[in-house]
Parts: structure tokens; C-alpha cells; sequence
């Protein structure tokens, strides 16, 4: 009896007055939405007042639908996540029957609270604030991604709890992150291993971007058994500090550890400068660091899984590239933050156990190059030493795929969004013995 209760009560909402605005889709729209969708943010309208919602009726209902709003790539049927975006059935069904019938306002006096939102730092006053170093003007009509390099006032390192990557300009940034980079390494990590002397050898810079060689090996099969060691971290590893993506709170990293900040880093900040019409309109995004109170209980460690070495055809619909990583201990793992380019098709995690059992942790079926989002597992997932990650993707290079800006072309790897990558950052603890 019990499993016809959700069927009984949606039967009973068709008979009762349609959903208006102020009581049912207000509530909603504030707990959703309106953290990217208010006045000077970077989407297109604001959803915290009717006026401002009503004209976008039809293409909300159709977003919801859809699922393309708000923005969430998981596939549910693998792992559960603390900041799983994605509307429950019963949310969609109440915007769709409110459009339905006409977006209705109801009463403006029953509309609850709109949330409050601080513009200056989430956190409080930072103990260090960092930007990026000049006034920078934004080209209209123009999608872009920038880099730029400071140097962090920090001769003797710091431990770090938590930071926050803050647009100069919400209206123009799309997300960004910021990473560490140790002197002369330019982000990249040197690896000598059993049989790869160096990736050095096979990089070439191109002012402040760095690629690799068209004629350097290609290897789309990072898991074979004779592939050589690929190097697998980044500069001083622990790369990301921070991200900014629109709704998405500041980085505090969970209690008890903190991340490690080398003497004489420097921060790269890597912006992505959505496409607007508006001229003369600058940015000068900043980051706020917050320091630990000296040494934390654990190290909160980031590892940077990527397939340097993938080669992909101009024209190729779905090549398949691949990235393993052997544990040689216990590790908690903690988040995914997937990062591919314009062709990154889809991507999964799996886990192989050291009986050969499998686990899915993550499966990315469309990824979308302008949300990059972060999965964060709800609880910390403990992988045993002897386990096996194998990541997965998908590229189409093809014109077929609407993002794609050059299905002529041949792709290797590269920091430009015109050319391809194959990263994954993952966010983990040792396991404390
Ligand atoms: C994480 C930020 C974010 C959240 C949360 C979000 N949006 Fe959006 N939305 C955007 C941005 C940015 C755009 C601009 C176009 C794009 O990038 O897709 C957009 C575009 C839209 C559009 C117009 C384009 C389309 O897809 O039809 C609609 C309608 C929309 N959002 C509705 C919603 C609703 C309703 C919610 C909540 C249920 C929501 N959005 C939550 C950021 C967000």
C-alpha cells in the first residue's frame, strides 16, 4: 500500500489550484536558481522576482525539463554527491504546472524571504587577498580564457584552510580557478620515470601556454601494460586552490587539514571571460587566502590524472582515451573535477578492487566544457591499496559536435580551449596508519 503513496498525492496536486509563483515556485527558484540567476551575475536574467522570471516561463520549463538547468553532468545512477544540483521529479512537475498554466503570480504577500547575498567575501576578511595583476579589458562578442601568473608573497610557505577565487566583474566571468605553480616548473611537473626521461623533452611554451609536440608519442591507451610510467602530478601537486563557478561556495577544505602552500609559489589564475555584447567592460578578479593555524592533522592532497600523449584525428567522432592509476596505498578519495575541452564527449570513473571487482564512481554521459564542475562524494571513499582507477573519455572532433571550433584539425595536448586535454583532479587523503 505504502508505494501508491507518491502517486496519490501527485493525482491530488492535479485537482488542487495550479502552482503560482509566490508560494510554490518562489521557494524553488531561491533555493536553485537564484544563486547564479540574479541581477549582475553572469546569467542572463534574474529569477528572484516575478516581473523579472514571468517573460522566461517557457524557457524555464523547458530547461527544467530537460535537466539542463541547473547545470549537473552525473549520471545519478553512480555515487552520491554532496552537491548534487539536480531537481527532484517532484520540483520539475511543479514548474512545468506552473507554466502550464500560464506562470501564474498568486499572492505577493505569501512570497517567502529572498535569500541574501553578501557581494564581498563569503568568509570574512582573508588573511592574504592576491589578483591577478592588471585591470584586464574584455573583448565584446568574444568567448575567452585567460592565464595569469603572480607571484605569492610567501618566502616561507603557509598552510592554508580554505580560499576564495572572487570575480572582479560577475557580469563577465564565467568560472576560473586558481592554481599553484612552483618556480620554473610553469605548472608542469618534470617527471623522470622507468621509461620516460622527461616530459620536458616533448613540451614546447608558447608565451605563457604550454603544449605538447605534434611528434611526440601518442598513446590513447594510457592503461595498456606497455605504456611507460606517465607522470601524473601537477607543479607542487596539490594544484587547485580555488575555483569560481557561478552558485558555487567558496573552497573550505574539510576540518582538520589544510593544504600546503611551498615557499615562493606563484598562483596562476586561469579565467574564462564569457562571451558579451557590453564594451568597456574590465575585470580584475582576486583570491582570498585564509591560513591554518599551523601544521593540520592530514594534508588535503590533489592528484592530477592525465593522458598527455592523446592524439586525436581531425574529423574523429569518438575517440577513446585512456588513464590509469595503480594504488600503492589506502587512500581516501574525496572529489572529480573532470576537465576536458571543446571535445570532450563523456567520461567515466572506474574502480577495479583487488579481487577484480568493479565499481563505477562517477560516469560523466555528456560533458559540457563550459560548466566544470566539481563531484564531490558525500562520504569520503575509502580505496584500498592493490585497487586501480581507470578513467575513461570520449572526444568527438567532429563538426557533428556544435562546440567543436575546428573539426580539421589534428588534436594533441595543450592549455589553449582550441586544443585538447585529458585531466582529472582528484581530491584525496592519505589514510592515517
Ligand atoms: C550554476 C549557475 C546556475 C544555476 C544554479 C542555474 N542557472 Fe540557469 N543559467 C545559468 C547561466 C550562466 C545561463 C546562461 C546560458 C548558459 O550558460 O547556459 C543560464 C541560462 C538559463 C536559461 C536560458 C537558457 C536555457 O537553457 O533555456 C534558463 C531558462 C535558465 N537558465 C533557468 C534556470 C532555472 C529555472 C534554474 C533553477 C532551477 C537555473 N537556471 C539554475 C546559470 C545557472
Amino acid at each position: 500500500m505504502r508505494a501508491l503513496t507518491p502517486f496519490f498525492l501527485l493525482a491530488a496536486c492535479a485537482f488542487a489550484a495550479p502552482p503560482n509563483f509566490s508560494q510554490d515556485i518562489a521557494p524553488i527558484f531561491y533555493e536553485r536558481c537564484v544563486g547564479c540567476h540574479r541581477p549582475n551575475h553572469v546569467a542572463p536574467m534574474s529569477l528572484l522576482d516575478y516581473k523579472s522570471a514571468r517573460p522566461w516561463a517557457k524557457a524555464i520549463a523547458d530547461s527544467v525539463a530537460k535537466r539542463r538547468m541547473p547545470p549537473w553532468f552525473a549520471d545519478p545512477k553512480y555515487g552520491h554527491w554532496a552537491n548534487d544540483a539536480r531537481l527532484s521529479d517532484a520540483e520539475i512537475a511543479k514548474v512545468r504546472a506552473w507554466v502550464a498554466a500560464g506562470a501564474p503570480e498568486g499572492n505577493p504577500k505569501l512570497l517567502p524571504a529572498a535569500p541574501k547575498f553578501s557581494e564581498g567575501w563569503q568568509l570574512g576578511e582573508p588573511d592574504m587577498v592576491i589578483d591577478i595583476g592588471e585591470l584586464y579589458r574584455v573583448t565584446p562578442n568574444e568567448d575567452a580564457y585567460e592565464h595569469f601568473t603572480v607571484p605569492l608573497p610567501l618566502p616561507k610557505g603557509a598552510w592554508i584552510r580554505a580560499a576564495e577565487l572572487r570575480p572582479g566583474n560577475r557580469k563577465v566571468v564565467h568560472h576560473g580557478h586558481v592554481l599553484l605553480v612552483q618556480e620554473n616548473l610553469a605548472g608542469m611537473e618534470v617527471a623522470s620515470t622507468k621509461n620516460m626521461p622527461s616530459l620536458a623533452q616533448f613540451l614546447v611554451r608558447e608565451g605563457k601556454l604550454s603544449r605538447i609536440r605534434m611528434d611526440a608519442p601518442s598513446w590513447n591507451d594510457a592503461c595498456r601494460a606497455d605504456t611507460p610510467d606517465l607522470p601524473f602530478v601537477r607543479g607542487s601537486q596539490e594544484g587547485a586552490l580555488a575555483s569560481y563557478l557561478p552558485g558555487k561556495p567558496p573552497d573550505v577544505f574539510p576540518a582538520g587539514t589544510a593544504k600546503w602552500i611551498p615557499p615562493n609559489s606563484k598562483l596562476e589564475f586561469v579565467l574564462h571571460y564569457a562571451n558579451i555584447k557590453e564594451a568597456n567592460e574590465t575585470d580584475r578578479s582576486l583570491v582570498g587566502l585564509y591560513f591554518a593555524k599551523g601544521e593540520p592533522e592530514q594534508t588535503l592532497r590533489r592528484m592530477d590524472l592525465r593522458n598527455f600523449f592523446l592524439d586525436i584525428a581531425p574529423g574523429e567522432p569518438n575517440q577513446e582515451v585512456r588513464r590509469c592509476y595503480d594504488f600503492t596505498e589506502d587512500k581516501y578519495l574525496l572529489s572529480f573535477t573532470p576537465h576536458f575541452h571543446y571535445r570532450g564527449k563523456d567520461a567515466t570513473y572506474e574502480l577495479t578492487l583487488p579481487d577484480g571487482s568493479k565499481e563505477i564512481l562517477l560516469s560523466v554521459p555528456r560533458y559540457d566544457f563550459n560548466w566544470q564542475l566539481v563531484y564531490r562524494l558525500r562520504e569520503p571513499k575509502l580505496v584500498p591499496k592493490g585497487s586501480r582507477l581507470t578513467v575513461t573519455v570520449h572526444y568527438d572532433n567532429s563538426a557533428n559536435n556544435k562546440a567543436n571550433p575546428d573539426s580539421k584539425q589534428r588534436l594533441r595536448w595543450g592549455d589553449k580551449s582550441e586544443e585538447e586535454m585529458m585531466t582529472s583532479w582528484i581530491e584525496y587523503l592519505d589514510v592515517k596508519k
